[in-house]
């Protein structure tokens, strides 16, 4: 038995099997460790050109209603490395466009995949096509979550932190969908998590609250403040997003004023701890909510975040579906 077997076919990797991922709330904290370290081991593997076609003959739709550069290429690298195939689905061209259900789409559907992977607007959309279908449904984003950015996120600090327990995130700008994931996230794994936001861009105060429930078990911490100084101090990772989302375009002017203050340059950096990494889900609007400086900058982790992207799915993918 290979050591991937082992993480994947024990019975806590047997806990994900035909589960989806919609939401790391979801999941207990022994679960995102699992998941953390088989991407890490995973990664090694591919690294090493050690081939692990876990999802041999396995096939994965992946439904996209909104643009994507990282989510759509690194999905359907991972579903390769691990031996099946990806098809991608984009929205104008299904009967979705045209009026069928997501419920119908999901029955279909599940004829024919192993796996779904959506990004939409609507969170509802997912839980649908989980409840309708009857195959794993991955969450490729909504306008509420962002779970596998957060995972590649976590795995990314873990592998310059290790442990995470005690080590403080602050998230500077929206409180938006990766804000979300990234409470969801660093809760489960003892963080302290920190937003800074404009008043009125806060995060869900229900996510809030259910992050810290789950803090509770962890140790970790969920704060949000308007401060910037505040917030920063003591960071051990800085992390900022657009100030507008996938179908905030029409709000970017308004956004642009309401957060001014609020972008990550090389001052604040300066407030957090000497040795703090920069994270940022990307696409990044470079001079918004974030410097060239900083974003290319000796503190940078962008790149391996993105990276990671591939790395933390393909464990989630191998955990769900096989
Ligand atoms: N971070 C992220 O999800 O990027 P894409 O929108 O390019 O998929
Ligand atoms: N908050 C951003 C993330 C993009 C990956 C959005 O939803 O557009």
């Amino acid at each position: 038995m290979t050591r991937a077997s082992e993480l994947i076919y024990d019975e806590l990797g047997r806990s994900f099997s035909g589960k989806s991922f919609i939401s790391i709330h979801d999941y207990s904290t022994e679960q995102i460790r699992r998941v953390l370290d088989l991407a890490q081991l995973l990664k090694k593997e591919q690294k090493a050109g050690v081939p692990h076609p876990i999802l041999k003959g396995k096939t994965l739709g992946m439904i996209f209603m909104k643009p994507s550069t990282r989510t759509r290429i690194s999905f359907e690298v991972a579903i390769w490395q691990l031996g099946g195939y990806a098809l991608f689905l984009s929205s104008n061209d299904l009967q979705l466009k045209r009026g069928e259900t997501i419920a119908d789409t999901a029955r279909v559907l599940s004829r024919y995949l192993d796996g779904i992977m959506i990004r939409t607007f609507a969170h509802s959309d997912v839980i649908d096509l989980a409840t309708y279908g009857s195959i794993p449904v991955i969450n490729g984003l909504t306008d509420m979550l962002h779970p596998c950015q957060a995972m590649a996120d976590l795995l990314t600090a873990v592998e310059r932190f290790g442990d995470l327990r005690g080590r403080k995130l602050t998230y500077v700008g929206d409180g938006n969908n990766v804000a979300h994931s990234l409470m969801f996230g660093g809760a489960k794994l003892g963080m302290y998590v920190t937003c800074v936001c404009p008043p009125g861009f806060e995060p869900d105060p229900a996510i809030v609250a259910a992050a810290s429930e789950d803090g509770e078990a962890t140790g970790a911490r969920i704060e949000v403040v308007n401060d910037v100084a505040q917030g920063v101090a003591g960071a051990d990772v800085l992390y900022t997003d657009v100030w507008a989302s996938m179908g905030q375009e029409a709000e970017h002017a308004k956004r642009i004023k309401a957060f001014q203050g609020y972008q990550i340059n090389q001052d604040v950096v300066a407030m957090a701890k000497p040795e703090a990494i920069v994270m940022h889900c990307l696409p990044a609007h470079r001079g918004e909510e974030i410097t060239d400086e900083v974003c290319d900058g000796p503190q940078s982790a962008l790149w391996d975040e993105a990276e990671n992207r591939l790395h933390a799915q393909k464990a989630i993918l191998a955990l769900l579906m096989s």
